[in-house]
C-alpha cells in the first residue's frame, strides 16, 4: 500500500503528480469541493472576447462588480466588500478587529485558526459530535460562549467537512444571543448556493437586523473558479467595510476576476444546470452509499458529504490508496480537529466519475 502522513487539499494536485506518479489532467478530484460543471461558457465566450481588460487597473471600489454581487445577492451594494477569494477576506476581517478570543466549531475549515494565532488570539473549540449527527446544539454554544468570554464566533455555514447547515430560528438565535452579548460573527457561507433549503440557511435576510456580522462567499466552488481569486463579504456594518478597505491594498481583485465576477452572478443557465445536477447527485449518490455495508452517512446539506469508515480494518488510507490507484482524489479527514483516520469527504462529481468512486468503495468495503 502507498502510505502517506499528507493530507492533501484540493489543489495539491502537482504534489499528488510526483508522489503517485499520476498525470494530474487525469484526476479527478473529489476532494476539492468545486462544481464539476467546470467554467461557464457564458464566462468562457465573454472572456475571451475582453482579454483586452488587462490593460487597464480595475475600479478602485469595484462599484459595478459590487452592484452585481449585490443583485445576485438581494442586498444593498454598500453592504458589500469584495477581496481576492474568501481567504483575504477571513484575514482581513479577523486583523481588523484583532479579537482576543474566538470561537471555533470543530471540525471545520481550517485557515480561520491560523489568521486567529497569528494575530495573538486565542481559539477555543466548541466539538461537534457524530452521536449528535455533528449538528450544533446552541444552548450549549451559548454558555460555552460566555463561559470562555468569546469575541468572535466563526461558524461555517454549510459546516465544511461536516456538510450539516445551521437553518431558520437556530441560526436567528445564534445572531440574537451574539449581538446581545456583544459577540462579532463571520458566517462563511462559500457552500450556502449548493443548498436545498437556500432561503433558510444563509443569513442575508438578517443583514437588515444586525450589524455584528459579515458574510463571506466566493466564485471558488460554486463558480468554479478559484483560480480567479474573487471573492466577498456581506455586512450592514458600514465601518467595518470602511476600515477594511482602508488598510487594505488597492486592486486585490484583478481586471479579469473583475470582469468575469460581472458574468458569472448573472449566468442564470449556469445556476440552474449546477443546482439540478448537484440536488440530484447528493441524492442518488447518497442512496446508494447507504447500501455500502461497514459506512455511515452523515446527511449533506452541501456538495459534499461525510462518511465514516465503521468496518473493523478498513481506515480511509486504505480507501484514498485504493482510489488514487484509479485516479480518483478523496479527503482524508484525520488531520480535522475531532476526526479520525475513519472519516472521509467526497465531493459530487459528474454521474459516472461518481460511479466509479462508488464502485471503489464497495469493493475496498467488501
Ligand atoms: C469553508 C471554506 N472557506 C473558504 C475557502 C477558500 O475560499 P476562496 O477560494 O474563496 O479563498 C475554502 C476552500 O477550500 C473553504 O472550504
Amino acid at each position: 500500500m502507498i502510505t502517506h502522513k499528507d493530507h492533501f487539499h484540493g489543489s495539491d494536485l502537482e504534489k499528488i503528480e510526483k508522489l503517485y506518479h499520476i498525470k494530474k489532467e487525469n484526476i479527478i478530484s473529489f476532494s476539492a469541493n468545486v462544481n464539476p460543471l467546470g467554467l461557464s461558457e457564458l464566462l468562457l465566450e465573454s472572456l475571451k472576447n475582453h482579454l483586452e481588460v488587462i490593460t487597464s487597473y480595475p475600479d478602485r471600489e469595484y462599484t459595478m462588480l459590487r452592484k452585481a454581487i449585490g443583485t445576485y445577492c438581494h442586498t444593498d451594494y454598500e453592504n458589500i466588500i469584495v477581496g481576492n477569494g474568501s481567504t483575504e477576506l477571513i484575514s482581513a476581517v479577523i486583523r481588523q478587529k484583532e479579537f482576543k478570543t474566538a470561537c471555533l466549531i470543530s471540525p471545520s475549515y481550517s485557515e480561520y485558526e491560523r489568521e486567529i494565532t497569528l494575530g495573538g488570539g486565542t481559539c477555543f473549540y466548541f466539538q461537534l459530535v457524530p452521536e449528535n449527527n455533528f449538528e450544533l446544539h446552541t444552548e450549549k454554544l451559548f454558555s460555552f460562549l460566555i463561559e470562555k468570554e468569546i469575541k468572535l464566533l466563526v461558524l461555517c455555514n454549510p459546516n465544511n467537512p461536516t456538510s450539516t447547515a445551521l437553518e431558520g430560528n437556530a441560526l436567528y438565535a445564534v445572531l440574537d444571543f451574539c449581538h446581545k452579548n456583544n459577540i462579532f460573527v463571520m458566517i462563511d457561507e462559500t457552500y450556502v448556493e449548493f443548498t436545498e433549503k437556500y432561503d433558510s440557511v444563509t443569513a442575508v435576510p438578517y443583514l437588515s437586523r444586525f450589524d455584528n456580522f459579515i458574510i463571506l462567499r466566493g466564485i471558488s466552488k460554486f463558480f468554479a473558479s478559484p483560480g480567479l481569486r474573487l471573492g466577498y463579504g456581506l455586512t450592514s456594518n458600514r465601518t467595518l467595510i470602511k476600515n477594511i478597505n482602508d488598510a487594505k491594498n488597492p486592486w486585490t481583485i484583478n481586471s479579469l476576476a473583475e470582469y468575469a465576477g460581472k458574468v458569472l452572478f448573472t449566468d442564470e443557465t449556469y445556476i440552474r444546470r449546477t443546482k439540478e445536477l448537484i440536488f440530484s447527485e447528493r441524492k442518488r449518490v447518497c442512496g446508494i452509499l447507504q447500501t455500502i455495508p461497514g459506512l455511515k452517512v452523515y446527511e449533506p446539506a452541501a456538495n459534499f458529504v461525510l462518511v465514516e469508515i465503521k468496518k473493523e480494518n478498513r481506515d480511509a488510507d486504505i480507501l484514498f490508496d485504493a482510489a488514487i490507484r484509479r485516479s480518483l482524489i478523496i479527503r482524508n479527514c484525520s488531520s480535522f480537529h475531532g476526526l479520525d483516520n475513519h472519516f472521509f469527504r467526497f465531493c459530487f462529481m459528474k454521474p459516472a466519475d461518481n460511479d466509479l468512486l462508488l464502485a471503489c468503495m464497495k469493493e475496498v468495503m467488501n
